[in-house]
């Protein structure tokens, strides 16, 4: 007997060990006198979008000593995970924040597309859960119109 398969299971995101080597997930930490003050994670995620499918770099897990806030550090580790997108290994990278600022003084910005995820019960609830949602560069060619994150948001 043929058996179909399920339209979401084959256009799940590939399971991590099919990524190129310099996309695969990475943490980045910060440390100072020994002691780890700032991490980062960057980690591929296959999207969908009206010009095609997309592979970004989602940034996620950033996240400052709160006794060492202030002192650039959050900025020195975003700026090194957002060096896989400087070197070329991811085209852009895409993420959610409730702190534009803090990013848009890096180089990115703020994007307003609607965003679904095709695979979770409900597509139309949108997958991020912070305000923003957001690019770097903030020059890279972001297509308009819906996108399709293909899994829950990071
Ligand atoms: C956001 C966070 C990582 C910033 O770390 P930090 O080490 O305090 O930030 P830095 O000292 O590197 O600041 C870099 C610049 O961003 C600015 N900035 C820092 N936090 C900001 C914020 N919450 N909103 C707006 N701007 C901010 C700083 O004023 C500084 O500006 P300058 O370069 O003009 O002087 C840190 O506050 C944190 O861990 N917050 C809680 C978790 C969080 O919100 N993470 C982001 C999830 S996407």
């Amino acid at each position: 007997m043929r058996r179909s398969i399920r339209p979401e299971f084959a256009s799940a995101p590939a399971p991590t060990e099919h990524w190129p080597d310099a996309q695969q997930p990475r943490l980045f930490l910060l440390r100072r006198d020994g002691v780890i003050v700032a991490k980062a994670k960057v980690f591929p995620r296959r999207i969908t979008t009206e010009e095609g499918p997309l592979v970004v770099a989602a940034l996620a897990g950033v996240l400052c000593d709160p006794d060492r806030r202030g002192c650039g550090y959050g900025k020195a580790v975003v700026r090194a995970a957002f060096g896989l997108v400087d070197d070329g290994t991811f085209g852009c990278a895409f993420f959610q924040t409730g702190v534009a600022e803090f990013y848009e003084k890096l180089g990115c910005r703020v994007v307003t597309n609607r965003l679904v995820n095709s695979l979770a019960v409900t597509p139309s609830a949108r997958p991020f859960w912070d305000e923003a949602a957001m690019i770097y560069p903030a020059g890279f060619a972001w297509p308009s119109g819906e996108i399709d994150t293909l899994g829950p948001g990071w």
